[in-house]
């Protein structure tokens, strides 16, 4: 059986929900398929900067191609306001601060870039001033007295994307579209009134009818759009980040750099996320990038990426780097958005630029040593008798291995688990017996951290997906569901 819907949206990334559920809100009806977790890939990955300056890549290129990447200065302009009013509209929080953003200049000739950026930006209405090196320091104390400029956007700031794209979701669904997750779309064959649409998912085959189809399909957009007749060419970037321990709030902003790739701000867990573009390898098959497999982490990234933050940010020297990721985004040849209709292939959009978004690759664009001597590398011999127990008190084991008194009972995907109050859902969980909370890439994830950084303990509770257990308490009843 065909079912009809006026819209199908591929892709259950940030731009999926969003899509979903602006048009779900117009009253139409939705059904939003995805072919693995929603928010599993680039809108999962990312630094959630709100970046409404033009950045590093766009002018590092030239004057020219800065000119180019301006013209989408309306659509960041939509999207600072968009992103300020979506928690309230979503009736959930996004995890949005905007508290301004930096992009730093370390060289006169940085200053010259930033001079002319601030000029072009102003004349497409962006708020942005220059700041001199003093001026910035006075604003963001922790800056270097190596900066000597700042451009400075009172709108830019940051959102919790791993947090948005399933709110944006749930969003969608209260305003009755319907969701599919593993669910893949195979097949786009147009018809007199719109497409027919097949998938294959958990259950089968799935046939399904469509006024509209929308491609939000991030890096795979090249590769839906010829499964629909249509040429849409973007670029895979593999792209990395690091999130430190977590220390005490210091850094307010948003920094950018003028001259390097650099991104870094300071969650509310008191982490520091430092990314701005340092490149991943990404996987490869037969000498083409493989869209399926996670990208290599490159050693040269994670140093240069924090030496740049070093470099403006001296207080981030302290911190110890817990984690390194990549993922993957895609950007197009002119590094200006794809939106609109597919030519060749009428009914079929990539989303408008009315949406969510905070930048070019947020929106529809997407549519478009340790050392010892004489053993270089190897780790120092440890010896037995240097091993020793720091931090734990020095209690008797008796009271160490004592039973715990659980008085919480909840379900951990039907199964009845007990807890004591007080007790993340994480330790609970680990105490029942369970060792895969989640699996991404076909890998078993279970708590890395503890402290919720890695998101590697991330399960549905609740049904809000995504919730990290290790800071999560146990309460009675509460329904889990690992994402296995
Ligand atoms: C490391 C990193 C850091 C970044 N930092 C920032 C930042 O700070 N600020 C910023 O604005 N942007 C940043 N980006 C870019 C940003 O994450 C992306 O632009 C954004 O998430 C794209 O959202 P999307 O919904 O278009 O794509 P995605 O999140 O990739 O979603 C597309 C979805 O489509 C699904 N799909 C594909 N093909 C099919 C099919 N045939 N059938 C069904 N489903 C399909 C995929 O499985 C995927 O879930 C970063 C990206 C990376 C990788
Ligand atoms: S976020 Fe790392 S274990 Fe929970």
């Amino acid at each position: 059986m065909t079912v009809r819907y006026d819209a199908v949206v591929i892709g259950g990334g940030l731009l999926g929900g969003a899509l979903s559920w602006m048009l779900a809100g117009e009253g139409a009806s939705v059904l939003l398929l995805e072919k693995d977790q929603l928010n599993q890939h680039a809108s999962g990955q990312n630094a959630g900067s709100l970046h409404f300056q033009l950045e590093y890549r766009m002018v590092e290129n030239g004057w020219e191609s800065a000119r180019t990447a301006a013209a989408a200065m309306p659509l960041h302009l939509h999207a600072a306001e968009a992103w300020t009013r979506l928690g309230d509209e979503l009736g959930e929080s996004v995890g949005v601060v905007q508290r301004g953003g930096f992009m730093l200049a370390e060289t006169a000739e940085q200053v010259a870039v930033l001079e002319r950026k601030v000029g072009l930006e102003q004349e497409w209405g962006l708020d942005v001033s220059l700041l001199d090196g003093d001026e910035s320091r006075r604003v963001a104390p922790y800056l270097s007295d190596s900066v000597v400029a700042a451009a400075y956007c009172p709108l830019e700031g940051k959102a919790e994307t791993r947090i948005a794209g399933p709110a944006l979701v749930r969003g969608a669904v209260r305003r009755g579209a319907h969701v599919r997750t593993h669910t893949r779309v195979t097949a786009l064959e147009r018809d007199a009134g719109g497409w027919r649409v097949t998938a294959r998912g958990p259950e089968g085959e799935l046939h399904v009818h469509a006024t509209t189809v929308m491609i939000a399909a991030g890096v795979w957009t090249t590769e839906v759009g010829e499964i629909a007749g249509a040429q849409l060419p973007t670029i895979p970037l593999a792209l990395m980040m690091s999130v430190t321990a977590p220390t005490a709030p210091f850094i307010d902003h948003l920094v950018q750099h003028a001259g390097t790739k650099l991104s870094l701000k300071q969650t509310k867990e008191g982490t520091v996320l430092i990314g701005g573009g340092w490149p991943a390898a990404l996987g490869r098959r037969a000498g083409a990038p493989d869209l399926e497999v996670r990208p290599r982490l490159l050693a040269e990234s994670i140093v240069g990426n924090a030496r740049a933050a070093i470099g403006v940010v001296p207080g981030t020297a302290r911190l110890p780097v817990v984690r390194s990721w990549a993922g993957t985004t895609t950007i197009t040849p002119d590094q200006l958005p794809l939106v609109g209709r597919c030519r060749g292939a009428p009914g079929c959009s990539w989303p408008p630029g009315v949406g969510v978004h905070s930048r070019t690759e947020l929106r529809p664009r997407a549519v478009r040593s340790r050392r010892r001597a004489g053993a270089p590398g190897r780790p120092p011999a440890v010896r037995a008798g240097q091993i020793r127990s720091h931090g734990m008190k020095n209690e008797p084991l008796a009271e160490r291995t004592a039973p715990r008194r659980c008085d919480v009972a909840f379900t951990v995907d039907g199964r009845r688990v007990i807890a004591a109050a007080g007790e993340t859902v994480a330790g609970a969980m680990l105490a029942a017996g369970e060792r895969t909370f989640a699996r991404r890439y076909g890998e078993r994830r279970a708590p890395l951290c503890n402290m919720g950084t890695c998101f590697e303990c991330a399960v549905t509770v609740d049904d809000a997906p995504l919730t990290r257990t290790c800071l999560t308490t146990v309460r009675e009843g509460m329904d889990v569901r690992t994402d296995v």
